[in-house]
């Protein structure tokens, strides 16, 4: 059946996520050595998953016997919303950093999240890029094909703000204000930077999550390794991305390779009539216009 959003707390949230959502913001409790990676979904959430977990691991695994061969990026990171329970079990028996990912806006952030000082890496990315995929992976998720699908009417409606998670003009400008009155907390990543420049930008982010490369292991080539290993091309090709489905227990979630369309920039431009564009411009203008960000 059809995705049925609910307006929690002022945020779009699908269904089946309203019980995570609500233990999380019951039981949660953040521990310093805990890292936030936090999106609107659509925005690169299981890539930087998938660089995170081999930024972590990389003592351990190289590109040869890596779990991220094998294993989805969303299992190898659990999600508030989704994990809640197997996230709770795991703080006892662990006590490294432990990244969690969500798709919560700032202000629905567990309140020990927000009290903490725990690193928060929030992905965001081109707006109009952000609604193609929306688009595709309703689609998908729906098994309805893109000729009966009208662009149009997911257009309208992510514009009015309805999408799971959104509206996505708050959730990016929650995190963005967040970010100025919390230096040094809430690193923001731009999809569309990582993938013009992936090297300091992985860089960055390892140093961010206290996981810095020293010179040895740039000398190696380390980051590239992490860099192609976590590729679109590469990940997308992967037997259990093709395949394979998420272990998650309770929730149906969609097919693996619904998390792997395309892996551009830009494709927006293959979808938007001027109409479109031009609207849309302005609302990034009027709603976001104020976080300096830049989402065209
Ligand atoms: P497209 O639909 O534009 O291809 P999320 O993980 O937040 O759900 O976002 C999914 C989007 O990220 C999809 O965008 C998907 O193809 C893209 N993506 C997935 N893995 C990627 C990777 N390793 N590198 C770049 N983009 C990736």
């Amino acid at each position: 059946g059809k995705v049925t959003l609910y307006n929690y707390q002022g945020t779009w949230c699908n269904r089946m996520f309203l019980e995570g959502v609500n233990s999380a913001q019951q039981s949660f409790k953040a521990r310093p050595s805990d890292v936030f990676l936090c999106s609107h979904p659509k925005s690169g959430t299981t890539w930087l998953k998938a660089i995170v977990f081999a930024i972590i691991t990389r003592q351990k695994f190289d590109e040869f016997n890596t779990p991220l061969l094998t294993t989805m990026p969303h299992d190898c990171i659990p999600s508030l919303e989704k994990n809640i329970e197997q996230i709770l079990e795991n703080r006892h028996n662990n006590s490294c950093v432990t990244p969690i990912a969500t798709h919560l806006p700032y202000n629905l952030l567990p309140e020990s999240i927000r009290a903490s000082n725990c690193k928060i890496v929030y992905i965001y990315r081109n707006v109009k890029d952000v609604i193609v995929s929306f688009y595709h992976f309703l689609c998908g998720i729906h098994n309805v094909p893109i000729e009966d699908a009208p662009f149009e009417e997911t257009f309208d409606e992510f514009c009015r703000g309805i999408s799971g998670f959104g509206p996505y003009w708050d959730h990016i400008s929650g995190f963005a204000k967040a970010s100025l009155e919390r230096p040094g907390i809430i690193l923001l990543l731009k999809y569309e930077d990582m993938k013009k420049d992936p090297t300091s930008n992985v860089k960055r982010l390892a140093e961010f999550i206290g996981y810095p490369f020293t010179p040895q292991e740039e000398k190696q080539g380390v980051i590239e390794s992490i860099i192609n290993m976590t590729s679109f091309e590469n990940l997308s090709n992967l037997e259990v991305n093709k395949n394979g489905l998420q272990k998650v227990e309770r929730l149906i979630m969609p097919e693996n390779r619904l998390y792997f369309r395309k892996g551009k920039v830009g494709d927006w431009e293959n979808h938007f009539t001027d109409e479109m564009n031009e609207k849309i411009d302005k609302l990034i203008d009027e709603k976001l216009g104020h976080t300096g960000l830049v989402l065209k």
